[in-house]
């Protein structure tokens, strides 16, 4: 029996994402929370005839746990898109002030009744909300970094589909590996590796700059086009039920599963040591990881040696923004 739970589940993202859960047949329970609205979402995806049983929890008021924690009870899968979104000329960072808390809450609601339970945190800024939760998590004494995932799956999702416009091909043959982290000049799509690669070496030196920029601030094309009312939800959620599914699917089979992942490069991980050499000590990167039933099985940290000089000057802002990022996070949850 899989249960999963979305924190969030009344918002932009949580709604379609939750839709997307419910016809998922490897899902058995589906708990919605949210401080808003939650309930109707609920009413309404409780009619799909899959055979997932779906139940809401709204908090009476600010003071009340028990939503949280009967919505937490024995779920393996907490999805987190809990927060404020981006508005118009705000960048990730801004929205620390009131995602960080949040988040916090939580992640301690969590610590509390689902401390075995996959954690994929969708909430900006990633880069620095992940790790508030591993903190949360290591304060509680219930920590496994194999199972906190930041979601970084749109920024595969758009370097796919980017490189097929510019390429006139089809998105569906490509899966680029993204890296670093999520936002901005931390996102590092490596169209040198794999199936992009003779795609992108027929782009001019200024086409491929402008596709590079275009997988880092694409965000902001969605932003700008929804003109103060938010930021990606649908091919936000599309993108967080690929790594859910993803996780799913090692959970309940035998199948080799790979996905890009913002996570702790923590040396219980297979790989993760010498990834974290190889991003000057990084605690937190985004990399390809192979999916098993204890979560992160292993790191597939060779694309780093793999990529080319111009994908290394990225690398180096990449790393020296995210370790700000990261040191924000954490100092935030020990305060
Ligand atoms: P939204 O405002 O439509 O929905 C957020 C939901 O969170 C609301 O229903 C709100 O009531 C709920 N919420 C607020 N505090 C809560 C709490 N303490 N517990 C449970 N629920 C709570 O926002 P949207 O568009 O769904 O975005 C959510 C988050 O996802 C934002 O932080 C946004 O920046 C982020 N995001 C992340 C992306 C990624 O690639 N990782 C892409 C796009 C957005």
């Amino acid at each position: 029996m899989v249960k999963v739970t979305v924190c969030g589940a009344a918002g932009g993202i949580g709604q379609p994402l939750s839709l997307l859960l419910k016809i998922n047949p490897n899902v058995d329970e589906l708990s919605l929370f949210d401080v808003v609205n939650v309930p109707g979402v609920g009413a309404d995806l409780s009619h799909i005839n899959s055979d997932s049983a779906t139940a809401s929890f709204l908090p009476s008021s600010r003071e009340d746990k028990t939503a949280l924690a009967e919505s937490l009870k024995g779920t393996d899968l907490v999805i987190i898109p809990a927060g404020v979104p981006r508005k118009p000329g705000m960048t990730r960072d801004d929205l620390f002030n009131i995602n960080a808390g949040i988040i916090k809450g939580l992640a301690e609601g969590i610590a509390e009744h689902a401390p075995k339970a996959f954690v994929l945190v969708i909430s900006n800024p990633v880069n620095s909300t992940v790790p508030i939760v591993a903190e949360t998590l290591k304060q509680k004494g219930v920590y496994d970094p194999k199972r906190l995932f930041g979601v970084t799956t749109l920024d595969i999702v758009r370097a796919n589909t980017f490189i097929a416009q510019a390429g006139k091909a089809k998105a569906s043959q490509f899966n680029v590996n993204v890296i670093g982290g999520h936002s901005g000049e931390t996102i590092v799509p490596l169209y040198s590796i794999g199936a992009s690669k003779s795609y992108y070496e027929k782009l001019s030196a200024e086409e491929q700059k402008a596709l590079i920029h275009r997988v880092q601030f694409g965000g902001d094309e969605v932003v700008q086009a929804k003109n103060g009312a938010g930021s990606a939800t649908l091919s936000m959620a599309y993108a967080g039920y690929r790594l859910a599914e993803s996780i799913l699917k090692a959970l309940t089979s035998s199948e080799e599963v790979v996905e890009c992942t913002f996570l702790d490069l923590d040396s219980s991980i297979k790989g993760a040591a010498e990834a974290k050499k190889l991003v000057k000590g990084l605690d937190f990167f985004s990399l390809p990881v192979k999916l098993g039933k204890a979560g992160i099985e292993e790191v597939k940290y060779d694309v780093l040696n793999q990529v080319s000089d111009d994908e290394k000057k990225l690398l180096e802002v990449a790393i020296d923004q995210l370790s700000k990022n990261i040191e924000k996070g954490v100092a935030f949850a020990q305060k």
